[in-house]
């Protein structure tokens, strides 16, 4: 496979989705990891989302990231699926905040796990950092950029609180 292959497969249920998860996206792109970024719909694209899921791995993918809100059944479905890692992000939505979509994906029946992370764009980064850490598991060169960003993040917090 081409180094450029994607290793980590982002999805989500709606266009309306793309702002949070965009910011997987671009923690992947920071770290230098391949990824693709889709819209396919547990509920209104079925049909896509089986042909997404059931290729993943023979394409490359080594975990999916999927957001969605309301009802939030993609990252479920996606895992039953395929065997891949699935980490889901919940969407804050207007009902309750996206604790309908947490709980929805948080909730899923012993046998077929989604790793859930938090809401919106902090659920997003820490999604894409957790693939990361995954991907980086078989890589020497995500592990290495994974351990960049935390020195970076832990040298940018000042000892003592400025104006
Ligand atoms: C879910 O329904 C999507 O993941 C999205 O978060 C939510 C609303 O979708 P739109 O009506 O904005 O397309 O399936």
């Amino acid at each position: 496979m081409s180094p450029t292959t994607p290793v980590v497969g982002i999805i989500m249920g709606s266009q309306s989705d793309w702002k949070a998860m965009k910011n997987a996206a671009d923690t992947l792109e920071k770290l230098g990891i391949a990824h693709e970024s889709k819209v396919m719909s547990a509920h209104r694209t079925p049909a896509r989302l089986e042909a997404y899921a059931t290729s993943a791995r023979t394409r490359g993918l080594k975990v999916i990231i999927a957001g969605a809100g309301m009802a939030a059944a993609l990252p479920g479905s996606a895992a039953a699926l395929t065997a891949l890692p699935v980490l889901g992000v919940p969407m804050e939505g207007q009902m309750m905040g996206g604790l309908d979509a947490m709980l929805a994906m948080t909730q899923m029946p012993p046998g077929v796990p989604v790793g859930t992370l938090g809401l919106g764009k902090a659920g997003a980064i820490n999604a894409a950092l957790l693939a990361a850490a995954i991907v980086a598991l078989s890589d020497e060169k995500a592990a290495a950029a994974l351990d960049k960003f935390r020195a970076e993040q832990t040298a940018a917090v000042p000892e003592n609180p400025q104006d």
